[in-house]
């Protein structure tokens, strides 16, 4: 099949089909040339979507995104010096457009400079024949598959290889990448690859990447599905101490990583948070057992952002504690719900692959699933009208009046109004 039409057609959900073509028919009418290409042609080959478009433009990338923004809404970045644009869409859609070009990398880890060129050209700097292939989007040549480098044999293969030689050389960073696809589709790196990998590593090319450069790259490794075999892959190849000084990956962090996999993927998708983070989640089990030192350390140099370095900080003081107190199986829903209370989310998964009991789970998830959501319908306003005056004793009632609710001992309205006129007249709430 050289022609990835009727794959366009079943694979991709609606929105991104009817993108793809409409995109399709506004380089036609542009005089562009656009080619999807990369991880979004090798996921359309192995049945999945990916909504991260990478797109080659013969002609120029950054005009063709300008013209695109007057049809399709959404944020336009242009670096009209390297001739490239991204278009951000609704609904997590990303074009990154690059215009057809020569890379040549002054030096290793440097940034490339950009020489328009042709589409074959384009493909042949990538890192691995898997992400090499194009296909047109153009209405004129729609579908039309480009493979100049065997991507779809090795694909179908299982096959990581690089292009050529100096790879690594010129991207340190592949190394990284490498063991990462290998490891997401259960693939092998080719033998020759290999060689060049394990020479890379034995080299140090990794040092020659600046660190932001570097652990941006080792971020995407907890995006992963399974990252306790990428990171169980760098260490068998000598690198997982390198990223991680001071950290020794033993089974027992090995077994920890697993066990937080299967939380996630036991856990159905509604029920996880919103807008949780991958990487506070799986670096706060990385980073268990580390001294306060080591541990604060490691944060700094994996360039965490002050967000994400405070909510591990906080999981890492709370969860020890935590842990000691849910493993009481008769805890009242208030008791569990002072001590989960201000836990970030994170900290919840994490409790989760730490405590396998049955018990502690059920804690976590009645939480979840039903302490979080019930507060007193009670208000401000009330306790005012109660004649309350403001002040620290407000928060002193709320607190009595919703520990009251979580413990179910009042429900309704109505009796919230009897339980605060009842505080009120023996004034409970002062014993505090
Ligand atoms: N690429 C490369 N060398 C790198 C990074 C990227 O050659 N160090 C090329 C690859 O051709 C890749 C494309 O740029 O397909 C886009 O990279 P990326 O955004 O990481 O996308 P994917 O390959 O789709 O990776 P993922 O599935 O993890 O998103």
């Amino acid at each position: 099949m050289n022609n990835l039409t009727p794959l366009i057609n079943t694979a991709l959900s609606k929105e991104l089909h009817a993108l793809i073509y409409h995109l399709g028919y506004c380089s036609q009418q542009g005089s562009f040339k656009t080619y999807a290409v990369g991880g979004f042609v090798r996921d359309l080959l192995l049945g999945r979507e990916n909504r991260d478009l990478d797109l080659v433009v013969e002609g120029s990338a950054v005009d063709f995104a300008k013209s695109l923004l007057k049809i399709l809404p959404g944020r336009l970045r242009c670096y009209e010096r390297f001739g490239t644009a991204t278009l951000v869409l609704s609904k997590g859609i990303v074009f990154d457009m690059v215009t057809a070009r020569k890379e040549f990398y002054a030096a290793p880890g440097a940034l490339p400079s950009v020489e328009q060129s042709t589409l074959k050209n384009d493909l042949f700097r990538r890192d691995f024949t898997i992400n090499t292939m194009a296909c047109a989007l153009n209405t004129e040549t729609f579908g039309r598959l480009y493979d100049f480098f065997g991507g779809r044999k090795d694909l179908e293969k299982g096959i990581i290889r690089v292009l050529y030689k100096l790879s690594f050389v010129d991207d340190p960073l592949r190394i990284i990448r490498a063991i990462r696809f290998e490891q997401r589709f259960d693939f092998v790196i080719e033998e020759d690859s290999l060689a060049m990998l394990t020479r890379a590593i034995n080299n140090r090319l990794w040092e020659k990447v600046s660190k932001e450069r570097l652990y941006n790259e080792v971020r995407l490794i907890f995006r992963e599905p399974e990252p306790s075999k990428v990171l169980t892959r760098l260490d068998e190849l000598n690198l997982f101490h390198e990223i991680f000084p001071r950290l020794v990956f033993n089974q027992q962090i090995k077994s920890r990583l697993q066990r937080l996999e299967r939380v996630l993927t036991e856990i159905s998708l509604n029920k996880l948070p919103k807008n949780w983070n991958y990487l506070v989640l799986y670096l706060s089990a990385l980073f268990y057992e580390l001294t306060e030192h080591d541990f604060k350390f490691l944060c700094h140099l994996m360039r965490l952002k002050r967000e994400e370095r405070l909510n591990m900080l906080s999981i890492r003081e709370k969860i020890p504690f935590i842990l000691l107190q849910l493993k009481t199986s008769d805890l009242s829903s208030s008791r569990l719900y002072h001590f989960l209370e201000g836990l970030p989310e994170e900290g919840l998964l994490l409790i989760m692959a730490l405590a396998p009991e049955p018990h502690v789970q059920k804690h976590v998830l009645f939480y979840w699933d039903y302490l979080v959501k019930k507060t007193p319908s009670i208000t401000g306003k009330d306790l005012l009208e109660a004649g309350i005056k403001p002040g620290p004793v407000f928060n002193r009632i709320l607190k009595k009046l919703h520990e009251a609710v979580l413990d179910e001992k009042i429900s309704g309205k109505e009796e919230e109004l009897g339980f605060l006129h009842f505080l009120i007249n023996n004034e409970i709430y002062a014993e505090e």
